[in-house]
């Protein structure tokens, strides 16, 4: 039986049920007529205590073997515990031990760990209630987000990992390089083009499966993506990731704000969801982590994100009371220092951004009647900055090809692009939901390498 599973059956009531937990030890306490265990399964927050009485068979054998970081199997007897502040405990029947952990060796103690040892040892970090709270706040983001769009009879589409085309235009694509072992002795390694490597094409890792889902939206209307893309800039900060998963929702016969609806309407229903089901995980990110925790979801959940032009953010940032780093000025793009200025100090809540200038945006977003800004739209969040970033698409032709030769971009590479508008085109919108930054977002975690089990970002690759 799960720790979950327990305290589901604490909260509606009665103890004294026969039950065999398996899990990991996180702490031994010995004292001279019997032993204590607290053991963990990751599948909730509270470890449950275990009580070893001298009375089982192989007791000192297991007492002596059971230390921190041991996993075992305790068959027994759940019963209202005696100590204050703890409802239950396992009253061990039989103890079986898997497998050892030398304290001498083993790195995780009692005592709070920093994140950046935990980075270095990223193998065992999840064993930790920070890090397992995440994981678990993770899975609930993952489930909603589906539960999300099936409900509204989105499909959901695999976009590919490996594509031909830079969606965002950024020129920040890891390539693709076909690597076979046997050819190695024979192959001048400097004679070999392995930019064209994709069997005689160029060929990068994705940055966004955007376009692949614009192709799926113009048969299914409402369709979206939940995979892995990569992004080669060499950003080392607490929320920039080369490897991290993006949600992207395209809807046929749609525009900016149907977008925009859509958009805040999803953030408020993930935070519900996660709320309803991890509480305690949330409880202890509110106290340990980040004490606006809960306060941000509550304000996420009740009030209507603000909606307002880039223009009137450009306007509102040049009166700002403010030093800035970097420069204000209409027709740059914002800086995630101004971001988090709107969303956290002039409006306290998400802020949705509209229109941007042309120069700064993808050449897929559709321009408006100025011919000087875009129907995107970007989503900021108090201390994440940018969280979501979408547009309404260009769907008439001849614009959108005027859009790509402009930015300096091959037609050709995009026929097929270039044919969804040929064919039967119509007002298609969507957006990108960056999952870490969620996640980071909805648990204030400081560091984006931190909600991801595996993160990879320039020297974090370990295995
Ligand atoms: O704004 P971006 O680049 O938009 C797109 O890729 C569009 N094709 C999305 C669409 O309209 N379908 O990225 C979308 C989101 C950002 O708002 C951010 O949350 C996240 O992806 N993101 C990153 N997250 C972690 N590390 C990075 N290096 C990220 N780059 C973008
Ligand atoms: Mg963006």
């Amino acid at each position: 039986m799960t720790l979950q599973r327990i305290v589901e059956i604490l909260r509606n009531g009665q103890p004294d049920e026969s039950v065999t937990i398996k899990g990991w030890v996180r702490t031994k306490r010995e004292l001279k007529d019997f032993a204590f265990v607290e053991v963990n399964d990751g599948s909730s927050l509270a470890s449950l205590q275990v009580v070893l009485n001298p009375d089982i068979p192989g007791y000192a054998d297991a007492v002596k073997r059971l230390n921190t970081g041991a996993s075992v199997e305790v068959a027994g007897v759940l019963v209202a515990s005696p100590a204050k502040g703890q409802r239950i405990e396992l009253k061990a029947e039989s103890v079986k031990v898997y497998g050892e952990a030398d304290p001498q060796t083993y790195p995780l103690q009692k005592k709070r760990h920093s994140f950046e040892f935990l980075r270095e040892i990223g193998h065992l970090r999840s064993r930790t209630n920070t890090l397992s709270a995440v994981f678990r706040v993770r899975n609930a983001c993952a489930y909603a987000i589906h539960k999300f769009f099936q409900e509204k009879g989105f499909l959901w589409v695999h976009t590919p990992i490996i594509s031909a085309s830079d969606c965002e235009g950024a020129g920040e694509m890891f390539t693709v390089t076909r690597f076979n072992l046997q050819d190695v002795p024979q192959t001048d390694s400097k004679k070999v083009d392995y930019s064209k490597d994709f069997f005689g094409k160029q060929s990068y890792l994705t940055v966004s499966g955007q376009l692949e889902a614009e192709v799926m939206a113009m048969a299914f209307s409402n369709v979206y993506t939940f995979g892995p893309t990569f992004r080669a800039e060499n950003s080392n900060t607490s929320r920039h990731l080369a490897e991290f998963w993006m949600i992207e929702p395209e809807m046929a016969f749609c525009d900016l704000q149907g977008d925009m609806d859509l958009a805040e309407e999803f953030l408020k229903y993930i935070f519900k969801y996660v709320l309803e089901t991890c509480p305690e995980d949330m409880e202890f990110f509110n106290q340990r982590i980040d004490n606006s925790v809960l306060a941000t979801a509550d304000n996420i959940i009740n009030n209507q994100f603000e909606r307002l032009s880039y223009s009137d953010a450009i306007a509102l940032l040049e009166k700002a009371d403010k030093q800035f780093e970097y420069p204000v000025n209409w027709g740059l793009d914002l800086q995630s220092e101004h971001e988090r200025y709107l969303a956290e100090e002039v409006f306290e809540k998400p802020v949705i951004l509209t229109d941007y200038p042309v120069e700064i945006k993808a050449f897929y977003m559709r321009l408006n009647e100025d011919a000087k800004t875009v129907a995107a739209m970007d989503i900021l969040a108090p201390k994440i900055g940018e969280i979501i970033g979408g547009s309404q698409r260009e769907e008439r032709l001849d614009v959108l090809e005027r859009r790509i030769e402009a930015q300096g971009l091959d037609k050709a590479d995009y026929w097929w692009y270039l044919d969804l508008r040929r064919y039967g085109t119509v007002p298609h919108a969507g957006f990108g939901l960056g999952f870490e930054r969620l996640v980071q977002f909805m648990t204030g975690m400081g560091n984006i390498r931190d909600v991801i089990p595996f993160p990879r970002a320039p020297l974090t690759v370990e295995f």
